[in-house]
C-alpha cells in the first residue's frame, strides 16, 4: 500500500458544473458558495453531469459492456500495459507535493485503481460519462469518483498535475483549462497492429489502422515529452473471454454477419495487444 491513502475529504478540486465555483465536501454532499448542491451516492461517487449536457438518457458504456471490460481486465490480460501506464505516470511526480491525477473516461476503474495504489503521494480522481461504469469503479474508496464528461471535466482551472486517458477521449481545450502550469496528459491507446487476430475473425476484410492520428489530438499548447510502443501477447482459451475482449473495442458495433458466425465458432485466440503511450506537457504559456 502507498504511504498516503486518500479518503474523500472536505477538500476537493471539483468545481460546480453550474457556476464553476469551488465545491466543498460537507457530509454527504458537495456544495458551492452559491448553494448548488450535489449528493454523494451511497456507493461513494458524485454525479456532476448536468442533464442538459447529456446526448442520451444513459450515455457511455452500458452495464453489459462494463461487466465484460471488468472481467477481462481483472483477469490480468493487459497487466503489462497497466504497468507501463503507471511507470510513465510516475515520471510526472517532480516535487514533494501530492500529485493530483485525473483518469478521464476511466471506465470501471482498472487503470485508475493501479495509479492510486502504485503512485505514492498521489490524489486520484476518476470520472466517466457512464453511470454503471462509475458505480462499479466506486468499490475503491480511495479514489474520488464522479459521473462527468471529458468535454466539461468538473475541476478547477489550472489545478490538475496529470490527466490520464486510456482508450478514451482527449479534449484538448478542456484539458488545457484544468491542467496546472506544466501539467501533463498521458494518452494510451491502440498501435497499428492492435488485436489483428481478432480483427481477422470479425471482418471479411481488415483495414489498416494508423496511430499517427493520436498526435493530432494535441498540437498547439502541448509538447511531447515521452512516447512508448508496447506489444503484449493476448492468449485466450475460451469463447466468453474473446467476446469480452470484443465488447471493449469499437469493433463490437461493426461485426459482419459472417464475422459473428466465425466468432461463435472460435474457442481460442492467440493475438497481440499493440499499444502506444504518449506523455504530453502543457506549455508554460498557453
Ligand atoms: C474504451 S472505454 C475505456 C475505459 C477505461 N479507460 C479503460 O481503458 O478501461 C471508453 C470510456 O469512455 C467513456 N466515455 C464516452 N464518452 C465520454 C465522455 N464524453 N466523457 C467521459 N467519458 C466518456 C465510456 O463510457 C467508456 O467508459
Ligand atoms: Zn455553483
Amino acid at each position: 500500500m502507498p504511504e498516503t491513502t486518500f479518503t474523500p475529504s472536505a477538500y476537493t478540486l471539483y468545481h460546480c458544473p453550474v457556476c464553476q465555483q469551488k465545491l466543498q465536501a460537507i457530509e454527504n454532499r458537495l456544495i458551492c458558495e452559491k448553494n448548488h448542491s450535489f449528493d454523494r451516492h451511497k456507493k461513494g461517487y458524485v454525479n456532476l453531469l448536468m442533464s442538459h449536457h447529456k446526448n442520451s438518457k444513459a450515455p457511455g458504456d452500458n452495464t453489459e459492456m462494463v461487466n465484460g471490460r471488468r472481467a477481462f481486465l481483472r483477469a490480468g490480460h493487459y497487466q503489462a500495459f497497466a504497468n507501463a501506464i503507471v511507470a510513465m505516470a510516475s515520471q510526472c511526480q517532480q516535487s514533494d507535493k501530492p500529485l493530483q491525477i485525473v483518469d478521464a473516461g476511466c471506465g470501471e476503474g482498472f487503470y485508475t485503481d493501479q495509479l492510486q495504489t502504485q503512485i505514492d503521494n498521489s490524489i486520484v480522481y476518476g470520472f466517466d460519462i457512464s453511470k454503471p461504469a462509475i458505480a462499479a469503479a466506486a468499490s475503491n474508496k480511495n479514489v474520488e469518483w464522479s459521473v462527468a464528461s471529458s468535454t466539461r471535466p468538473p475541476f478547477m482551472d489550472n489545478s490538475i498535475d496529470l490527466i490520464v486517458s486510456v482508450f478514451s477521449r482527449v479534449e484538448r481545450e478542456a484539458f488545457l483549462k484544468i491542467l496546472a502550469p506544466r501539467g501533463y496528459v498521458l494518452y494510451a491507446g491502440p498501435g497499428d497492429q492492435h488485436l489483428e487476430g481478432l480483427r481477422h475473425i470479425i471482418y471479411d476484410q481488415v483495414n489498416d489502422y494508423s496511430s499517427d492520428k493520436h498526435q493530432d489530438y494535441f498540437g498547439e499548447g502541448f509538447t511531447l515529452v515521452a512516447e512508448q510502443s508496447l506489444q503484449v501477447p493476448v492468449n485466450l482459451d475460451n469463447n466468453t473471454s474473446i467476446k469480452q475482449l470484443l465488447s471493449m473495442t469499437p469493433h463490437a458495433h461493426r461485426v459482419s454477419k459472417a464475422g459473428w458466425a466465425r466468432l461463435e465458432n472460435t474457442q481460442s485466440l492467440s493475438d497481440n495487444g499493440d499499444f502506444k503511450l504518449y506523455l504530453y506537457q502543457k506549455k508554460a504559456l498557453v
